[in-house]
C-alpha cells in the first residue's frame, strides 16, 4: 500500500506491546481484509474517506514549504526546546489517576512517544482517526514534562531533579490560581499551523485519557510563519522586543545553560522547564507614556536597544548615570534586575503570548506564557525571580497567575525506545 493516507507507520519505528494490542496494525488491517477498496465492513474508523479516492486530488505537501517541514524526533535532548519556536503552542498538564503507577506510566509514555514520533514526521498515529490531518506536519515538536508529584510514586523519589518542586511563595505580583498551576506531566505541542497542533493534541490526549486527566491546557502564539525575517526577536503583547538576552541554539553556551549535566544521572541532557502564566494590564499599560515604558524595562520600545545603547543587541551599560548622576538605566528596571549576577542564574526564555480575551466588559485577558528552560531552576529561575518579586518596576502592569515546574527528561535517543525511559526503567 503506497498511498500516503493508509501510511500507518514508518519503517522502523513499529512498536511492541501496549500499543500495537491497543491499535489494530498495519498487518492485522491488511489481514482483516482493509483493501483500498474493501475497507467499509471495518467501520468508519478503519476506512479510507469515499471522498478522497485519489492522493492526487490534494496538492503535494512536500511543494508547501511550511506544512511539509518537519523536525527530527529523535536525539538525545527532546525537540521543542533547542528549536527556533514554531508560531503556535498548547501547553497541557495531565494529572494522573490514582492507579496509573510507575508500569502504567511506562506505557502511556510508549504511546505518547509512538503518536509523537509518527505525527512529527507527517505520518498520521496509529488507527488515526483523521489521518489526513498528520499529512502536513509543519515542525511539529511534542515535549513531555514530569512534575514534581511524578517522584512520589514507586520508587521514583530518590530520582527527583532537586528542582523539580513546589516554588518559594514570591509575593510581589503573585496571584497562583490553581486552575494554572501544578500537573503531574506535561504535554507541550508545537507547530507552525494551528491545525496541526490541534490534531496532534487529539490524539495524544486520546491515548493518555486511560491514565489520567487533564488539569490545564494553555494556547500561545508566536509571528507566524514568513511574517517577520528570520532570527527576529519576538514582540510581546506589551509592545516590547522581548527575547534578546538569551543563550543562541546550537552553541555551546545553550548546552551549559539549558541541558542538566546529570543531577541525578536519568536526567543528564533534560532540563527544567518553569511555566508562569502572567497576565498583563494591558489597559493600564496603554495609558503610560511611551517615555515611561522604556524606563520601566531599560530598553527602547522601538528597538529594544538598551537606554545606554543604540541597537537590539549593544551590552546595556548598568553603571552609566546622566547628567544630574542618576542611573540612566533604573535601579528596578525590569533588565536590571533580571540580569544573571552569576552564570548559573541563566537561562533559556522561550515564552509565548496568550490572549484570551477580550472579555464582555472590553478588556483584555492577554500575557504571556512565560517559559523558562534551565538545568537547574533553584540557581536560576528561583533568585531572579526573587528580585523581581521584590522590586521590578514592571510589577504594576504584570500578574502571575500560573505556575508550574516539570523536569523534561533527555530524549528518546531511537526507535524501540520512549520519552522518559532513563528515568521509569531499571
Ligand atoms: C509579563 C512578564 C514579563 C515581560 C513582559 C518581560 C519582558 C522582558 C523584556 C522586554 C526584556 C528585555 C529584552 C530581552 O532581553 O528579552 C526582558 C528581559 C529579561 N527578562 Fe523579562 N519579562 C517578563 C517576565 C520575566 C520573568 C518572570 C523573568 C524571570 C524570572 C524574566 C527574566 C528576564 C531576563 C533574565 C531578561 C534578560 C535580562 C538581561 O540580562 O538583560 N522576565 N524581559
Amino acid at each position: 500500500v503506497t498511498d500516503p493516507q493508509l501510511r500507518l507507520a514508518p519503517p522502523g519505528s513499529a512498536l511492541p506491546g501496549p500499543a500495537a494490542r491497543r491499535h489494530p496494525t498495519r498487518r492485522a488491517l491488511i489481514a482483516g481484509g482493509l483493501a483500498i477498496t474493501g475497507g467499509a465492513a471495518l467501520g468508519p474508523r478503519l476506512t479510507r474517506p469515499a471522498d478522497t479516492p485519489a492522493a492526487a486530488a490534494l496538492p503535494a505537501q512536500a511543494d508547501v514549504a511550511v506544512g511539509a517541514a518537519r523536525l527530527p524526533f529523535y536525539g538525545p535532548h527532546q525537540c521543542g526546546v533547542e528549536t527556533d519556536p514554531q508560531a503556535h503552542a498548547t501547553f497541557l498538564a495531565l494529572d494522573l489517576a490514582p492507579g496509573t503507577d510507575r508500569a502504567a506510566l511506562t506505557r502511556m509514555m510508549r504511546l505518547v512517544t509512538d503518536d509523537a514520533a509518527r505525527l512529527t514526521q507527517g505520518h498520521p498515529a496509529l488507527a488515526d482517526i483523521a489521518p489526513h490531518l498528520a499529512a502536513t506536519p509543519a515542525r511539529l515538536s511534542v515535549t513531555v514534562g514530569f512534575g514534581p508529584a511524578v517522584f512520589d510514586r514507586d520508587g521514583l523519589a530518590a530520582r527527583r531533579p532537586p528542582s523539580v518542586a513546589a516554588l518559594p511563595a514570591f509575593g510581589g505580583p503573585d496571584r497562583l490560581q490553581d486552575r494554572w498551576s501544578g500537573g503531574d506531566v506535561l504535554l507541550h505541542v508545537a507547530a507552525d499551523d494551528p491545525a496541526t497542533v490541534s490534531h496532534a493534541v487529539r490524539m495524544l490526549t486520546t491515548d493518555t485519557r486511560r491514565f489520567a486527566t487533564i488539569r490545564w491546557v494553555q494556547r500561545g502564539f508566536r509571528p507566524a510563519a514568513g511574517t517577520l525575517p528570520a532570527g527576529q526577536t519576538l514582540r510581546n503583547l506589551m509592545d516590547q522586543i522581548d527575547g534578546t538576552v538569551n543563550p543562541r541554539p546550537g552553541s555551546p553556551d545553550f548546552a551549559d545553560v539549558v541541558w542538566a549535566r546529570g543531577n541525578p544521572g536519568w536526567f543528564a541532557g533534560g532540563t527544567v522547564l518553569v511555566l508562569r502564566r502572567i497576565r498583563m494590564i494591558l489597559e493600564a499599560w496603554d495609558a503610560f507614556d511611551p517615555g515611561g515604558k522604556e524606563l520601566v524595562m531599560g530598553r527602547r520600545l522601538g528597538n529594544g536597544a538598551p537606554l545606554t545603547g543604540h541597537t537590539e543587541h549593544d551590552a546595556p551599560d548598568l553603571n552609566a548615570v546622566d547628567t544630574l548622576g542618576l542611573p540612566v538605566i533604573d535601579q528596578n528596571a525590569h533588565i536590571r534586575l533580571a540580569h544573571a549576577t552569576t552564570p548559573a542564574e541563566r537561562m533559556l526564555r522561550r515564552g509565548y503570548n496568550y490572549d484570551d480575551g477580550p472579555l464582555p466588559d472590553a478588556t483584555a485577558d492577554s500575557g504571556l506564557l512565560f517559559a523558562a528552560y534551565q538545568g537547574d531552576a533553584d540557581t536560576a529561575f528561583v533568585p531572579v525571580q526573587r528580585r523581581l518579586a521584590a522590586a521590578d518596576n514592571l510589577n504594576r502592569w504584570i500578574t502571575h497567575i500560573g505556575s508550574a515546574v516539570f523536569a523534561i527528561p533527555p530524549g528518546a535517543p531511537g526507535p524501540g525506545h520512549y520519552l522518559g525511559e532513563s528515568l521509569l526503567s531499571s
